[in-house]
This record gives C-alpha cells, structure tokens and sequence, in this order.
C-alpha cells in the first residue's frame, strides 16, 4: 500500500494535541488533516474520502462519538478511531457499540497509535468482513442477511421474526426488487421447516397449463409432451415450504386450484383423479396490490382472504433511505470480494448521488449499480463516473436551471450568468458544494450566500 495516498482526518478541539497528532502521523508517511470539531468532521467527510479516521470524544459543538454515528450512518467504509480520557470505561463502550474500529486511551503510546492506524488500514479492503460474507454468500438467509437499520426494517424484521416459526401462510407484498424474495427466505430459514425444503416457484413465468403441471405434476400421457409422469413443486416441497412469487400473475383457473390445496392440503396430478395429502407452508409475494386486483375482478376475495392470513410489507427503497449507505457498503464488499478487488469506498459525490437517486428498482437495482461500479472502478474510491447515468436525472435542482434566453432582447444580467455557472457546476460536482467552489474559484461562504440569494437548496 502506497502510504502516501492514505488520508487520515485527526479531530480533536485541544490544538495543542491536534498538532502533535498531526505531525506524528505525517512523520509515518501518511497524510493528515486536521480539524477541531466533530460536527466539522461530519461535513469534512461528506467533501472528501479519508481512508481513517482518529477521533477524540469531547468536544464542544459535538462530541466524538454522536459525530461518529452521524459519520457511520453517511459512509460505514471509513475506520474511525476513537480517543478516550483514562477512566472512561463507558464512553469506550458506547464508541465500540457506535461501530468504532478501536479506541485508544490517553495520553496516547504513539507505537500503540501507529499499530492500530495499520491494523485499521489492513482492514481497508475489508478483509475480515469479507471473509465473514464469503462464508455467508449464499448459503444461510438468518434475519442478519437483511440488511437494514432503518425504523421501517426494522420492523420488517421483528414480524419476520416472530411469525417465521408459526405455520401461517404468509403474503409478503412490496415493489419489485424491494427484497421479498429474501424475506421468503428468511422466514423459511427460522421457521421448524429449516431443515425440509423451499421450492420457490415464480408464477408469472409460465403459462396457464405448464403453471398447473410445474406445480402438481402430471400422469404420463396427460398432454402431448408428457412422456414421463412428473412429480409436481408442491410434492417436492413436501414437509418444507413453497414460494408462490409473483402470484398476482395467477389465472382465475389456477387460483381456484391453489385455493383448493390451501383448504384441503391436497393436490392432484394432471390427468389423475387421485388425491395425494401433501405438508406444506406456503408463503406468496407480489407486487401488485391485490385489494385492487380483487375489486377488478381478476383476483378471487377467497384466495386473497386465505394468503393474506399473515400480510408482510416490505417498504421501497425510497421510504428507508436510511439504509443506503448501509446497503451500499454491504454490496460494495459484496462484489469487491468476488470480483477480487480493493476499493475502499465511495467519494462523497458518489454517495450523495445514491443517497438522492429515488431507486424506482429499489434494493436489485441499487446492488446492480454497485456491482456495475466495483467492476468499472478503477482507482480505491468508487466515484460518480462509474455509477449508471440514469442517477444523475433525479437531482432536484436538474429542473431549477434556466432555459437560455429565448432572443437577443431578453436580458441577461450578470447575476443570471452567475447563477447558472453555480448551478452547471453543481451539477457536475453531483451537488458536492466544497468541489463546486473550488471548481468556480470562490469560498464556500461564498457559495453558500449566492446559493442562498438563489434560492437553491
Ligand atoms: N434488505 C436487504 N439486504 C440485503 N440484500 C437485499 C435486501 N433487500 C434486497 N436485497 C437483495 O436485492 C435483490 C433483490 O431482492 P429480492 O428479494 O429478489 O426482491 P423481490 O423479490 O422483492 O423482487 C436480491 O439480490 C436480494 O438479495
Ligand atoms: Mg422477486
């Protein structure tokens, strides 16, 4: 690792200790910034990417550990360091809970300092974690696989939690790409059948006839094609759990079909008249509303009433932005580990355009995005030219820019021309305001009183 290119951020508000820090960090060969006050912290990080940060906890305008938090929840890549006075056990504590890397007491043993700046910055790369997520990949769906730290998931996973082990049929509705799939899983994983089978069936791929097949089998010779009797998905799932996916999608025919095994517990095979008694738990997804599908008439009230015993709303991504910092930090190791490549995180303006796209494809076109990046990204930091055009549309001050005078006679004032010098570089910075002024040559005092005088937010 090229130590020249490591940027730590030092914060603390005692000047004398922030410029030893300084030095001493310099003298190691890494660069080092220096700021005196959490709430500063906050802002330096979401203007440019620091690979580490060593942060002291009293302070006056914010403490280290509430800018620690505010710190994790904008960009959860960064190691953070905390300082802590002798006797605060607590405080340690608290730092560690807040997703600290470590803390250090004072007065500080510099080689102590030196040895955990390196062991933190081993950790850029993510390498244990990843190791972690490489065992995980795939293999078990624990409600920690949800990711989300949001109120809305939070909930999410306190119902799946608590009605996993039960035996209801469970509806799970929600956008596509909002997670449902995972939720089916999850419940699957904690319910008494974990160890029998999840057959996951997606309705809305298949037709009418070869749906009815798939999912009860078929005698041999019941159509053409059916030269082998075939053991249907409710059979396989047979002392385990089905996934009906997309069952909004299913023919008023089938759904007559399915409310009957639902009732009965009892299918058949096409082209037998023979009833065979089947164990299983169904949960279904869909996203459509089915209240709407039902009053239109192209979803039976019975079957709907039957599903909806257990109904799980899984919320967009738009409603929880919250989690996306975390997600994106989830995927970002995620793919950094299968594709075998080091990247410390994302640039402030990268992060803020995921934070303001409204993600109408909710968490799969957010994992798409990130994984699309992590193979395009060619320096540590992910930036905003990897990330998929269609991001840059959703700004909200993309419309607040002024058509062009329309003739000659329309005047154009100075301040007019200002205004849409700020605004282009807004635009092209992805709204980061520290790079918009440097960009225009002005401070950022500045920036912020025309912005202000614009009436741009
Ligand atoms: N909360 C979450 N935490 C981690 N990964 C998620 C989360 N929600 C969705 N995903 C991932 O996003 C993708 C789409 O999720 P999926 O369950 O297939 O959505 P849906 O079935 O609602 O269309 C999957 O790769 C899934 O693992
Ligand atoms: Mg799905």
């Amino acid at each position: 690792m090229n130590q020249n290119t490591i940027n730590i951020l030092v914060v603390d508000d005692d000047s004398g200790h922030l410029m030893t820090l300084k030095t001493i960090i310099k003298s190691w060969g890494f660069t080092a910034e220096g700021i005196d006050d959490g709430m500063k912290a906050v802002q330096k990080v979401r203007e440019a990417p620091y690979d580490l940060i060593l942060m002291d906890v009293r302070m006056a305008l914010m403490n280290g550990i509430e800018a620690l938090q505010q710190i994790k929840a904008y960009n959860p890549s960064i190691p953070i360091l905390i300082m802590t006075a002798y006797s605060s056990v607590e405080t340690a504590v608290s730092a560690m809970k807040a997703g600290a890397y470590d803390y250090l007491t004072k007065p500080l043993d510099f080689d102590e300092l030196k040895m955990t700046i390196e062991r933190a910055l081993e950790h850029v790369g993510l390498k244990e974690e990843n190791k972690a997520l490489r065992e995980k990949l795939g293999l078990d769906f624990d409600l920690k696989n949800i990711i989300g730290k949001s109120r809305p998931m939070k909930d999410l996973v306190d119902m799946v939690a608590m009605i996993a082990p039960s035996e209801a049929t469970v509806l799970i509705v929600g956008e596509s790409g909002t997670g449902k799939e995972l939720v089916a899983r999850a419940i699957q994983a904690n319910s008494s059948r974990r160890e029998g089978p999840l057959v996951v069936v997606n309705c809305a791929a298949l037709t009418e006839t070869l749906l009815e097949s798939e999912l009860f089998g078929h005698e041999k010779g019941a159509f053409t094609g059916a030269d082998k009797k075939r053991e249907g998905r409710f059979m396989q799932a047979h002392k385990g759990t089905i996934f009906l996916d997309e069952i909004g999608e299913m023919s008023m025919m089938m759904q007559a079909k399915l409310l009957r095994v639902i009732q009965e517990r009892e299918i058949q095979r096409v082209g037998s008249d023979q009833t065979l008694k089947v164990n299983v738990r169904i949960l279904a997804a869909t996203n459509r509303i089915l209240e709407e599908e039902v009053a239109a008439g192209k979803f039976r009230d019975d079957l709907y009433y039957r599903l909806n015993v257990v109904a799980v709303k899984v919320p967009p991504l738009r409603e929880r932005i919250d989690d996306i910092p975390l997600l994106t930090h989830y995927f970002l190791n995620k793919y950094a580990t299968i594709n075998r490549k080091q990247i410390k995180g994302f640039t402030p303006a990268s992060l803020d355009m995921l934070l303001k796209y409204s993600w109408p494809g909710n968490v799969r076109e957010l994992e798409n995005a990130v994984e699309r990046a992590v193979i395009l990204a060619l320096g540590d930091y992910i930036s905003e030219k990897e990330l998929p055009l269609s991001l840059t549309k959703s700004y909200s001050f993309e419309q607040k820019i002024p058509e062009s005078p329309k003739s000659a006679s329309d005047a154009v004032s100075l301040e007019d021309i200002q205004k849409q010098a700020i605004l282009k570089a807004l635009k092209e910075t992805g709204g980061n305001k520290s790079e918009t002024a440097r960009k225009l040559g002005i401070n950022r005092r500045t920036l912020y009183m025309k912005l202000e005088k614009f009436g741009v937010k």
